[in-house]
């Protein structure tokens, strides 16, 4: 059974979404059939956060790194980043969602450009949820993006290098204008960020599943969620003065919550 607490929603949910050429090698498919599959989890779990209410959520559709792969797999990948606007964009815009996209958007080709700017621009007064695809996206080169923006300034009398802070930079990262993630799921197995929302993961909670992205379902980011509540009340805990809990020793049980509980899956 999997309890989503209501009140205690990440409000940033960021995911890393891997596995789909696994998917279909293990099926004896193309990989490109698993990027189709994956399509259909990212459509599945966009309804999922928005009937959740999340407030943003970001997914990794592309990297920057993605492009060295084969050509026919990059260009099948723009294919369905457009079928996906294209099918979506009512959804979208019905829905009160704003849709938004970070990365070297200028290396798109006009085929997906053709169709996610006009919804950017379509949706961009919407807030009931953010939903930020990270395309031609690479968390170190977004730092350097905008340490060039702050050096231009600096250099041209705009900007002291005192003003040149932490919370300066985080305010000009494009990925964190929906705020810092405070979860970021990565299926497929694998343990590592991979370039992703670098700057902005300092304090987020990372969650981590063996399931392939074609087959993560909604009980799977549930399950992520509840993961996410059950830290943040221990972290709650330690931050009013409790004592640390030794590894030794059994979880305690947690604090009796007036928190309305969504009953999600049975
Ligand atoms: C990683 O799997 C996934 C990608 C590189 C692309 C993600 C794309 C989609 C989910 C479909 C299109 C996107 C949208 C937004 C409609 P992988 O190919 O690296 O898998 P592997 O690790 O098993 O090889």
């Amino acid at each position: 059974m999997v309890f989503v607490e209501a009140r205690n929603l990440p409000s940033h949910v960021g995911i890393i979404m891997d596995g789909n050429g696994r998917w279909a090698q293990l099926r004896g498919q193309e990989r490109v059939e698993g990027h189709r599959e994956g399509s259909k989890a990212v459509r599945r779990i966009v309804r999922a956060a928005r009937r959740l209410g999340l407030r943003a959520l970001t997914l990794y559709a592309f990297s920057e790194q993605n492009w060295a792969r084969p050509e026919d797999e990059v260009d099948t990948l723009m294919v369905l980043l457009r079928d996906f606007l294209l099918s979506e964009r009512d959804e979208i815009l019905d829905h009160g969602i704003r849709l938004n996209a970070v990365g070297n958007l200028g290396r798109l080709p006009g085929l997906v450009r053709g169709v996610l700017d006009p919804l950017r621009n379509d949706s961009a007064s919407h807030h009931e949820m953010t939903l930020t695809l990270a395309l031609s996206y690479g968390g170190r080169e977004e730092i350097a993006a905008v340490a060039r923006e702050l050096a231009t300034e600096c250099a041209n009398g705009r900007m002291r290098p005192e003003d040149v802070t932490a919370e300066s930079l985080r305010g000009r990262m494009p990925s964190l204008a929906v705020g810092d993630p405070d979860l970021v799921i990565r299926t497929g197995g694998e343990r590592r960020i991979s370039n992703f929302l670098l700057y902005g993961l300092a304090y987020a909670e990372l969650h981590f599943t063996d399931a392939l992205w074609p087959d993560f379902a909604e009980a799977d980011l549930y399950e992520a969620i509840e993961s996410y509540q059950r830290r943040e009340r221990r972290f709650g805990l330690v931050g009013k003065g409790a004592v640390p809990v030794s590894p030794e020793a059994p979880t305690p049980p947690a604090p009796p919550s007036e928190a309305t509980r969504l009953r999600l899956v049975g």
